[in-house]
């Protein structure tokens, strides 16, 4: 890597997710450089210089571009994937992991090839599916390969336990683990208000609405917007991660990772507690949890086992 080079961040999907992340960190300064890749160039070109202007206009130093092919994404410390299809009317759930998994395995294999020394951030959805696809067709070490959703879960869920409550916004934290699906495991056990737990301040009843809320918050968005899906929070998730990458925080995150024994699974990627730093996920917490807990977090990755073992049917990783 060049040290006269500031860091670079490739974000490849330049939609409304990609362009959001790229936006929130010129603003904030995080990095010298963001690369958009898209397949709709002029579109990328154009928001990369609108943000670049942006950026001027807040005295940030961050300059936006656009890459016209992979081989532009070269030399980055993280590049974040966006890229994937939406699923259209009459597809079903296998035909978009099968479309997405194909999209995630040739933008890896270029982000192998030109940036070999990235940390990639995995948003593209099925989430947890798409992870496992990026690690295997990297064949970075797991700490380099990470995805994208608890930062968003757990945000959703504080910010309709604020909404329950009518105070507390910003002392909030909530806690969810599991999958990026319906079977993602909200940890009431684990959220508190300023430090007081979530049981003192509402009721079962009250926590119970969150928690179904919180696993289909994704859902309500789509609900309201009927053409796509969120990207305020998703983006900010992401930038958040990036931010605590390049910053080195050593900040604890839920994050998606591939688990090698971590909570009793292995050869699965599962949203999980996370520190963050330099080298991508450096360190796994692992969190106590009850039966209840535990039963939820199974429920979750056999959902996430049954994408992979989809993947496998279709021999997806043949020759792997
Ligand atoms: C979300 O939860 C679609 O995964 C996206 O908003």
């Amino acid at each position: 890597m060049d040290k006269e080079r500031g860091k670079r961040v490739g974000i490849v999907g330049a939609g409304n997710v990609g362009a959001t992340v790229a936006y929130s960190l010129a603003m904030l300064g995080s990095c010298h450089e963001i690369i958009l890749r898209d397949n709709k160039i002029d579109v990328a070109r154009g928001k990369a210089l609108d943000m670049s202007q942006a950026a001027s206009a807040v005295r940030s130093h961050t300059v936006v571009s656009v890459a016209e092919d992979m081989s532009e994404l070269d030399d980055c410390d993280v590049v974040v994937v966006t890229a994937g299809s939406p699923r259209l009317p009459g597809m079903s759930r296998d035909d978009l992991l099968m479309i997405n998994a194909k999209i995630t395995k040739e933008v890896i294999v270029g982000i192998a090839q030109y940036s070999p020394h990235a940390i990639i951030i995995m948003v593209s959805n099925p989430l947890d599916a798409m992870t496992y696809v990026a690690l295997k067709e990297s064949g970075f070490d797991r700490s380099r390969v990470i995805g994208m959703a608890g930062i968003l879960d757990s945000s959703r869920m504080a910010s309709f336990i604020q909404e329950k409550l009518g105070y507390g916004g910003g002392q909030i934290r909530a806690s969810v683990m599991g999958g990026h699906g319906d079977d993602m495991v909200p940890l009431p056990r684990y959220s508190t208000v300023a430090g007081v737990p979530l049981s003192d301040v509402l009721t079962d009843a009250e926590i119970e609405e969150v928690v179904d809320r919180t696993r289909h918050g994704g859902a309500e968005i789509v609900g309201h917007l009927k053409i796509g899906s969120a990207y305020y929070a998703p983006a900010k998730s992401t930038a958040i991660m990036v931010e605590a990458i390049l910053k080195d925080t050593k900040q604890i995150h839920p994050c998606a990772v591939f688990l090698d024994g971590e909570y009793g699974y292995k050869d699965i990627v599962s949203g999980v507690p996370v520190m963050l730093g330099a080298n991508g996920a450096e360190k796994i917490i692992e969190v106590t949890l009850n039966d209840n807990e535990k039963a939820m977090f199974k429920r979750s990755c056999d959902s996430v086992q049954e994408l992979i073992d989809a993947l496998n049917e279709n021999k997806f990783f043949k020759g792997k």
